[in-house]
C-alpha cells in the first residue's frame, strides 16, 4: 500500500508542477451573477446559469413544496419503487417542450450519454462522432461495441466520408454537441441533419448547453438551425440553464426512450433523482414560456459582451453562444489574466492544454440573462485594464 500511495503523491506533485492543478473556489452564498466566496465578494462570469435561474424564487419555492408534497428522497430506482407522478409530468413536459415523443429522465447527462450507446447499437453498427463532443459522449461510446468513427470538428467533408466508409453497417449514428462548451460553436446542424438524411444515419445532439435558451424560444439548437423534426435523439441536462441542480435526460422517439427504460444501466442501476429537482425542473420550463424576455435577455447581454470586448480590443471568438472565449494563446499569460480577473471580483476561469490545444490558451467568460448590463459593462471595463496592464490591449 505503501508504494501505490508514493506513486499517488508523485502523480499529484506531477500535477501541480505541470501547473494543471484545478483548484475549487468555494462559495458561500447561493449561485448567481453576483456571489460571496471565501475570498470576498465577486461577479461571476463563469457558470452556466444561462438565464439566471439557479436561486430563482419561484425554483426554490417549487423545490421547497416538493420536500412537503413529495417528500426528500425515493431510496430506489425507477423501476423498483422510484417513479413518482411527478418524474412522469417532467417527462411529459421535456417531450412537449422539445416536440419529441417521449422522454426519460437520468440523474445526469453524464448518464443519459453513458446510458445511450451501449443500449441502441451492437457489433454491426456504427457510431461517428465529433472529435471534440464532450467527455460524456466519448466515454458512452466506449461502452459499446459498435464500430467507432470520429471526425474532424465540425468538418462535413470528413463526417460525409466517414459515413461512407460505415455504409455496410446495419445502423449508423451520428452523435454531436449542439454547443461546444470550450468555444461556444454551434454545431452545423443543418448540414448534418442533411447528411444523415442522404445516408440513413440517426442524430443525436447533446444540447447541454443550449437547451432552454439557444433558438427563438430556447428550444436549443435544433430549432435555432430549423431542424426540430430531423433530430432523432436529444440528450440534455438539468444541471446548467434549466435551474442548475443536477439531472439530464434523453429525449426522442418513442421506440427508443423504451429501450432505455427496459435496458440503459445507468437508469436500471442508479436512483431516482431528487423530487425537489423534479419539481423545480417542471417550473423551470413553464417559466421558460410564461417568461419569454429571459431567452431575449440572455441574447442582448451575450451581443452587449461580445461587443463591448471587440470594441476594446480583445480577440473573441465570434458566434452567438454566451459562452465567450478571449483568446490569449500563451498558458502563463492567461492564467496570469484569469488571477488578475479574480483579484479584481470578476470571477472568470483560465483554459489551457490539455483541455484546449497548445498555444490557443483563453478566459472562458459565459454570461447569463441574470447580468445587468452594469454588470457586464464593469467586467469589460475590468478586463481592459488587466488587459493593458499585461499588454494584450492597448
Ligand atoms: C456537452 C455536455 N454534455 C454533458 C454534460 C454533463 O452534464 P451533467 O452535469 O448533467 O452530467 C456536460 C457538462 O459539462 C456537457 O457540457
Amino acid at each position: 500500500m505503501f508504494s501505490a500511495r508514493d506513486r499517488f503523491a508523485e502523480e499529484l506533485n506531477g500535477i501541480e508542477e505541470a501547473g494543471l492543478w484545478k483548484k475549487e473556489r468555494v462559495i458561500t452564498s447561493p449561485q448567481g451573477s453576483s456571489i460571496s466566496t471565501s475570498d470576498g465578494e465577486a461577479l461571476n462570469f463563469c457558470a452556466n446559469n444561462y438565464l439566471g435561474l439557479s436561486s430563482h424564487p419561484e425554483i426554490v419555492q417549487a423545490a421547497r413544496s416538493a420536500l412537503d408534497s413529495h417528500g426528500f428522497g425515493m431510496s430506489s430506482v425507477r423501476f423498483i419503487c422510484g417513479t413518482q407522478d411527478i418524474h412522469k409530468q417532467l417527462e411529459e413536459r421535456i417531450a412537449s417542450f422539445l416536440s419529441t415523443e417521449d422522454t426519460i429522465l437520468y440523474t445526469s447527462c453524464f448518464d443519459a450519454n453513458a446510458g445511450l450507446f451501449e443500449t441502441i447499437l451492437g457489433p454491426e453498427d456504427a457510431v461517428i462522432s465529433d472529435e471534440l463532443n464532450h467527455a460524456s459522449i466519448i466515454d458512452g461510446v466506449r461502452l459499446c461495441k459498435a464500430q467507432r468513427h470520429r471526425y474532424s470538428h465540425c468538418d462535413m467533408k470528413d463526417l460525409e466520408k466517414c459515413l461512407q466508409e460505415s455504409a455496410s453497417c446495419r445502423t449508423r449514428l451520428v452523435v454531436t454537441d449542439g454547443a461546444f462548451s470550450m468555444h461556444g460553436v454551434l454545431a452545423p446542424l443543418d448540414k448534418i441533419a442533411e447528411l444523415c438524411d442522404r445516408h440513413d444515419a440517426i442524430l443525436v445532439v447533446d444540447d447541454s448547453h443550449a437547451t432552454g435558451f439557444i433558438g427563438e424560444t430556447g428550444r436549443g439548437t435544433p430549432e435555432y438551425f430549423g431542424v426540430q423534426d430531423r433530430v432523432d435523439i436529444i440528450t440534455s441536462t438539468l444541471g446548467k440553464a434549466l435551474g442548475g441542480a443536477s439531472g439530464g435526460f434523453t429525449t426522442g422517439h418513442r421506440e427508443i426512450i423504451e429501450l432505455l427504460r427496459q435496458k440503459s444501466r445507468p437508469y436500471l442501476f442508479s436512483n431516482t433523482l431528487a423530487p425537489s429537482i423534479v419539481l423545480a425542473g417542471i417550473r423551470v420550463l413553464e417559466l421558460i414560456d410564461a417568461e419569454p424576455e429571459r431567452v431575449q435577455k440572455s441574447r442582448e447581454n451575450t451581443k452587449h459582451f461580445r461587443e463591448g470586448m471587440t470594441a476594446a480590443g480583445f480577440d473573441i471568438a465570434q458566434g452567438v453562444h454566451p459562452i465567450v472565449p478571449i483568446m490569449i494563446g500563451d498558458e502563463r499569460r492567461t492564467m496570469d489574466m484569469a488571477s488578475a480577473m479574480n483579484e479584481k471580483g470578476i470571477f472568470v476561469v483560465g483554459f489551457s492544454y490539455p483541455v484546449v490545444p497548445k498555444g490557443q490558451a483563453r478566459i472562458r467568460v459565459q454570461i447569463s440573462a441574470g447580468h445587468s448590463v452594469d454588470q457586464i459593462d464593469h467586467a469589460i471595463a475590468v478586463f481592459s485594464e488587466v488587459g493593458r496592464e499585461l499588454g494584450l490591449v492597448s
